[in-house]
């Protein structure tokens, strides 16, 4: 078989388009991150839909150019229909939808859980199932079991804050730029573990991460001298000590011992670090994207939209854009 499908990202703020043949060959992969947020500390919903509008055409016809391909060779359109910012869903989705029927091609709708899964399987595609994947970005915390390619279980979520977004958030309260991340892992990088903040308790397998913000926020307020390199240091710390607890559990109540870590968070090599010792010492399979799948992108998207296509057919066009959908 020869799928050449155009995948289409837009949930947040980054505009993506990549080209994939069959599902596992990324032809392209082109990524438009938005600085315009940067000065407001997040992501702005409407800017946000409005940056995708004019970047939309061009990113398309670069990830064309960069795969050596042109709209008449392409056989399927998948684009994110849910979940994420609904002004920015709709521009990617409503270019797609009316690409496909332009081309007189099939169209498939993608939940962005979804790609974010198959992130991972585009690397390993060999991976056993059942498996457990743990998607940590801006905008989820998610921990699923994977029965199949397109057989999920959402065994828990975040009951407040994303993982991501917590990194976002404290960044902002040391005066950090945005998105946070990366500068807490530098800074945290030359700080040491001296201060207790709590471990979240969370029931099964949900998480909750607005505690914790909270505590480093009263950190911040009442200590005179407060040392930020040590502040990230222990922020982080227990933040991978919490996601670290949760796969435990899984892993334990569950019997599955192998588990994926996609999303924005998991770019984070102290994260990588602490998971490699973990499994290791638990005889647990671990499988990490490379950095540039672990945020969105559409190469994730195309090959999650291969698979739904041969599994159940093309999407009606008439699918809407959610923002809150479920895996
Ligand atoms: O997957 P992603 O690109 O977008 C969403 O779907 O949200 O993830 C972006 C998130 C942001 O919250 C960002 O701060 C976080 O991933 N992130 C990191 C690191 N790099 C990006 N968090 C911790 N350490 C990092 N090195
Ligand atoms: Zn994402």
């Amino acid at each position: 078989m020869n799928l050449l499908c155009l995948g289409i990202e837009t949930s947040c703020d980054e505009t993506s388009a990549s080209v994939v043949r069959d599902g596992k060959e990324i032809l392209s992969n082109i990524v438009s991150s938005q600085s315009i947020h940067s000065i407001y500390g997040g992501v702005v919903p409407e800017l946000a839909s409005r940056a995708h509008l004019p970047l939309i055409v061009p990113i398309t016809k670069t990830a064309l150019e960069v795969a050596k391909t042109d709209y008449k060779d392409l056989n399927l359109v998948a684009a994110t229909n849910a979940p994420g910012l609904i002004g920015a869903l709709l521009v990617g989705l409503s270019f797609a939808k009316a690409l496909a029927m332009s081309l007189g091609i099939p169209f498939v709708a993608v939940n962005h859980l979804e790609g974010h899964i198959f992130s991972v399987l585009l690397e390993y595609p060999a991976i056993e199932f059942p498996f457990i994947s743990l998607i940590i970005s801006g905008g989820h915390t998610e921990l699923i079991l994977v029965k199949d390619r397109c057989v999920y279980e959402l065994l828990g979520t975040t009951l407040d804050d994303a993982c991501g977004e917590s990194f976002d958030k404290v960044a902002k309260m040391m005066g950090l730029p945005y998105p946070g991340g990366s500068f807490i892992e530098k800074l945290a990088a030359k700080g040491s573990r001296t201060i207790k903040f709590p471990l979240p308790h969370i029931e099964r397998y949900d998480f909750s991460f607005s505690g914790l913000k909270t505590a480093v926020l009263y950190y911040l307020r009442d200590s005179k001298n407060p040392k930020l390199e040590d502040i990230a240091c222990s922020f982080q710390e227990v933040v991978f000590d919490f996601l670290l607890s949760k796969i435990q559990s899984v892993v334990d109540e569950m019997g599955i011992r192998r588990i994926t870590i996609s999303g924005g968070v998991a770019v984070n090599n102290r994260l990588r670090e602490r998971i490699k010792t973990f499994t290791e010492k638990n005889e647990i399979d671990y499988y990490f994207p490379r950095a540039e799948f672990c945020t969105d992108n559409a190469a994730m998207i195309a090959a999650a939209g291969n698979e739904r296509y041969k599994r159940f057919g093309s999407s009606l066009l008439t699918v809407p854009a959610q923002a809150r959908a479920q895996i």
